[in-house]
């Protein structure tokens, strides 16, 4: 089993980041100086994943320019001798073979999944969410290259799941599990946004899937869920009673930049250990809270 292909989604309306997201995808909102979606599709490439499609949305355009030539910016670049930024800007072009299919309803996540089928075809696939950023420890392999080992080594499907804090579950996809190794556990049963009553584990779901192509025929049959909309949890919840179904508790730290919290707490910790930037960021914030600002 080897998994070559990846899905982001990136079709969401965005509106906790709003107004920004008003005119400019969430995943194009810079980390620095790096869209978002640059360092998922990055994750992606890092992992083994040769081929992926990113699920785009009405006025999101911006994702596909970005992984486009840009011939004026690049021969005016070259003329004036700038050949690192020349590289840089020419080589978003050639990351990895990237395609775009749109969603044109947002109907949930489940359903923006359901738009990969006929890039996916019958092999195994990757899904990376386009708004969380997943930061592994130096030395440790790419959140997604953690579940394609997991989903190969048990001829499974992969999710990435963290403990969450009990007051935050409900925010989540609490997941039914049992330890089978180390981190890797066995999926018996998955619910979105639970009540109290409802919570399995405070094993969420976050952010990174290695699904079997089996997931298409189910969520083509899977009703509205929580919120009117095509759950990807339901789906998972199927797939996992009629194919084996892995949780791998990831080693990285996830930022959700989705939310203003989440993307400051980004921006600061990417920033932070950013050579060109960390030493004056301290003194600055230094400088900051020494004034009381
Ligand atoms: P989110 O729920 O975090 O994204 O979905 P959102 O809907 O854009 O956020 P808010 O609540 O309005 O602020 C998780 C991921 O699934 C994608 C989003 O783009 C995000 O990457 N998604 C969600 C879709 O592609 N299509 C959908 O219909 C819903």
């Amino acid at each position: 089993m080897k998994v070559r292909k990846a899905v982001i989604p990136a079709a969401g309306l965005g509106t906790r980041m709003l107004p920004a997201t008003k005119s400019i995808p969430k995943e194009m909102l810079p980390i620095v100086d790096r869209p978002a979606i640059e360092i998922i599709v990055e994750e992606a490439v890092k992992s083994g994943i040769e081929d992926i499609l990113i699920i785009t949305n009405r006025g999101k355009c911006a994702m596909e320019d970005y992984f486009d030539y840009n011939p004026e910016v690049e021969q005016s670049l070259k003329k004036s001798g700038k050949d690192d930024e020349y590289e840089l800007v020419r080589g978003l072009a050639n990351m990895a073979n990237i395609v775009f299919v749109r969603q044109k309803e947002t109907k949930g996540l489940g359903h923006a999944v359901w738009r990969a089928k006929s890039f996916v075809g019958n092999e195994p696939f990757a899904v990376l969410l386009g708004d969380d950023i997943m930061v592994s420890p130096e030395g440790q392999p790419p959140v997604t290259k953690q579940l394609i080992d997991a989903a190969e080594q048990h001829t499974a499907s992969a999710v990435g799941a963290q403990l969450v804090d009990s007051k935050d579950i409900a925010k989540y996809c609490s997941l039914k599990v049992d330890l089978i190794k180390d981190n890797v556990f066995h999926v018996t049963d998955a619910v979105e946004k639970p009540r109290p009553e409802q919570v399995f584990s405070n094993y969420a779901i976050l952010g990174r899937y290695v699904l079997m192509p089996k997931i298409f025929e189910i969520l083509e049959n899977t009703p509205p869920g929580f919120g009117g909309e095509i759950q990807i949890t339901d789906g998972l919840n199927t797939l996992c009673k009629v194919d084996k179904m892995v949780a791998v508790d990831f080693v990285a730290r996830r930022y959700d930049t989705g939310n203003l919290k989440g993307y400051l707490e980004t921006i600061i910790d990417f920033a932070m250990k950013d050579d060109r930037v960390n030493d004056w960021l301290r003194e600055y914030m230094r400088e900051k809270s020494g004034a009381g600002v």
